[in-house]
């Protein structure tokens, strides 16, 4: 379970969220985000977690075994333990980038905006050696702790760098609200004004609530697999999403007070903690200092925490059937996402975007893109069709009914109508032939 908390904590959280939910306007999103996470979010989760629950294998062997027919068929759903690993393309060199900002906390933080755009420009699109070292950190660590196991890594990892995180962000939390911002970024984040709400914000807040939960990439089925018999799938869901959602709340309040405080713009993209932060920590003074060099740090473990998470479920899938070694398997994947890392730096890289660039998406959007926006809400889909309509319903009942009492129907409804008519919409809507 702590390893399910890990890796739902995320770069989503401290990173992503905040900034989407800045560019979308505030508290309509936001509201917006929590009823997904709870309607679609949730059922989801449970879905995901009963299939590893129930298979107690890698991904495509439990799609395989647990369908009633065409077996040949389901068995490509299980090809969905790779979009972690195509994730892992840009996390790593994003974590690589959270690695060089604690670097730059520790020496000079930029003194103001536009300085630290120059700062995070030149990093992004002059400086491939600086991006490749530090990708290649993020690349060493991941792959050590994915070949050392779930048991003697993955989870010993969390264990150590879960309540880190928490504790520095509890510290920054409690500091954030004796600041006049405080109560400008709490309405900021929660109350809504409808008319900044377009189809867009919707469609990324389900695609970030699959994101930010870890669903769709198996992971939460890899973990699953190891959950005791008698573990309850209602309980360790909640307790994940409630971890997670908090973490993500917390992070965008203490994100906001700060800027509101030194009047910095909330809407600023993906470059909020990367340019706005690191200037606002300056203006900030010595504490400023400080919480910039522990705010990069926890950073860094959240996005750890997640990476080993991510690569779990293919190594897990060339363990189970190749027989290949925990270690090989680890290194296998490590090399793949490293290489293709290092294409996303390059394609960033003045000059070149020319040529890994298509459709206006260089390769670096492209991993990013295709991942959140496309194969996790189809992963999603097949999810919940797999046990809303596939696996016996006696089945399912004779494993979750003990578990979910009352619940139950409320649940399975959900997962058979409401999940796949939200993820539909959201897919037609991408493809552009529904806008709203
Ligand atoms: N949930 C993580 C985040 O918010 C990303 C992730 C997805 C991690 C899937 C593991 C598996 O950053």
């Amino acid at each position: 379970m702590m390893s399910a908390v890990g890796a739902a904590v995320g770069l989503g959280n401290i990173w992503k969220f905040p900034y989407i939910t800045g560019e979308y306007g505030g508290g309509a999103f936001v509201l917006v985000y929590l009823i997904t996470v709870l309607l679609v979010g949730f059922s989801v989760m449970i879905s995901e977690m009963l299939i590893g629950y129930m298979g107690r294998r890698d991904c495509v062997a439990n799609f395989e075994n647990l369908a009633p027919r065409h077996k040949s068929r389901w068995k490509y759903a299980g090809w969905m333990g790779l979009t972690g690993s195509l994730v892992m393309i840009y996390y790593s060199v994003v974590i690589g980038w959270i690695f060089h900002y604690i670097t730059v906390a520790l020496t000079q933080l930029p003194t103001n905006v536009k300085e630290a755009e120059s700062v995070f420009g030149v990093m992004m699109t002059q400086s491939p050696g600086t991006q490749i070292f530090y990708h290649t950190i993020a690349f060493l660590i991941t792959t050590a702790v994915v070949a050392k196991g779930i048991k003697g890594g993955i989870e010993k990892m969390n264990l150590i760098l879960m309540p880190a995180l928490m504790g520095i962000l509890a510290v920054m939390f409690i500091y954030a609200i004796t600041l006049d911002g405080f109560s400008q970024a709490y309405s900021y984040m929660f109350t809504p004004d409808w008319s900044k709400l377009t189809s867009e914000a919707f469609v990324s807040a389900v695609g970030h609530a699959f994101f930010t939960l870890s669903l769709g990439m198996g992971s939460i089925m890899v973990y699953s697999a190891s959950l005791p018999k008698e573990g309850n799938m209602v309980h360790s869901s909640l307790f994940v999403i409630a971890g997670d959602t908090i973490i993500a709340l917390v992070a965008g309040l203490v994100l906001f007070t700060f800027l509101f405080q030194y009047g910095a713009e909330p809407g600023k993209g993906p470059g909020l903690v990367f340019i706005s932060l690191p200037a606002v920590f300056y203006e900030m003074g010595t504490i400023g200092n400080l919480f910039s060099v522990l705010f990069f740090i926890a950073l860094a473990f959240a996005g750890l925490t997640s990476a080993v998470s991510l690569v779990e479920p293919m190594v897990q899938y060339l363990i189970d059937k190749f027989d290949m070694s925990r270690l090989k398997a680890a290194v296998a994947m490590g090399l793949f996402f490293y290489l293709f890392g290092i294409v996303a730096i390059f394609s960033q890289i003045e000059g070149n975007a020319s040529y890994l660039t298509w459709g206006g998406k260089n390769f670096f959007d492209w991993a990013d893109y295709m991942t959140s926006a496309v194969l996790l809400p189809i992963a999603g889909l097949a999810m919940a069709v797999f046990v809303g309509f596939v696996i016996e319903k006696e089945r399912i009942v004779s494993v979750l009914k003990p578990q979910m009492g009352w619940f139950f129907p409320v649940w399975y409804f959900s997962v058979r109508y409401i999940a796949p008519v939200a993820l539909v919409v959201v897919m037609l809507n991408l493809m552009g032939v529904i806008q709203f």
